[in-house]
């Protein structure tokens, strides 16, 4: 392990071989006691079959146990182990270090969130905006355990199916250039998770979350820049959702204009 400032390349490896070791610079920030972030340099084994996350649980058993990362599942499922990787927001469980070759790799917590510790970011807003959006089957129809399942056809499943693949990973939040200017925006994953409910037969929170979902905050503060569907792992479009729930806010907002009593009626 070394402190590194400036950074300098590492050596190529002869072409055809695999290099014996590979260099990962990492982001190591304590906001509480220090002034500014620094980047740590460690040398970890290449291994054609490592993540970035094997070399960072390799860095924290044998090199420097201080070193503060999430991970769970290390099989794409959980969503915690999301970083910046090079500058792109990726899952550092499905990263091959073979893909960075031949180092170093940057190691950087998931950008537009503020730093708990070193690669650990603070969910809170994340949490908030989840919570806001009703991110949740609010029942059309409430029902007794005891009167059975709600059920649906495979095609009233497939109108959201897509969307329930979300992990919670943030990605699409660190790759958003408009949440990244304006925290405020409810941001991909909100937007992208409260279409899937709207997007559900059983469901009948339409108008409850429209009051976050329609806001200013909501998705008309989107441009379309569509990085948060490139950036998504899981391969869910977080952009398409959102402009689904564009067309569905102006569907309402005409109807409300050309059949007043409909929402005289809704309302009283
Ligand atoms: S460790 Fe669970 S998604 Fe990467």
């Amino acid at each position: 392990m070394e402190s590194s400032s400036p950074v300098a390349a590492a050596a190529p490896a002869p072409a055809g071989a695999a290099p014996p070791t590979i260099v990962l610079e990492v982001f190591r920030y304590l906001p509480d006691s220090e002034d500014a972030p620094r980047y740590e340099r460690f040398t970890v084994p290449y291994r054609h079959d490592w993540v970035v996350l094997d070399a960072l649980n390799h860095i924290k058993d044998r090199l420097d146990e201080s070193l503060a990362f999430r991970w769970s599942c290390r099989m794409g499922v959980c969503g915690s182990c999301g970083m910046m990787v090079n500058g792109a927001p990726v899952l550092t469980c499905g990263a091959f270090l073979r893909d960075y070759l031949p180092g170093p790799v940057r190691v950087e917590p998931l950008t537009h969130f503020p730093v708990s510790r070193d690669l650990i970011i603070n969910m809170e807003d994340f949490i908030h905006k989840m919570e806001a959006a009703r991110t949740w089957l609010i029942p059309k129809e409430p029902r007794r355990l005891e009167e059975g399942e709600y059920r649906q056809t495979p095609a009233q499943l497939a109108q959201y199916k897509q969307f329930t693949l979300c992990i919670n990973c943030m990605c699409c939040y660190a790759a958003c250039p408009v949440y990244g200017l304006d925290s405020t925006f409810v941001g991909p994953a909100a937007l992208a998770l409260g279409q899937r409910y709207n997007l559900d037969s059983r469901d009948g929170g339409q108008a409850e979350r429209a009051e976050v979902l329609q806001s200013d905050h909501g998705v008309w503060h989107c441009t379309f820049v569509g990085d948060c569907s490139r950036a998504c792992p899981k391969g869910v479009d977080p952009a398409g959702a959102i402009q689904m729930g564009k067309v569905q806010g102006t569907v309402e907002y005409m109807k409300a204009l050309l059949l007043p009593g409909r929402r005289a009626r809704a309302q009283g």
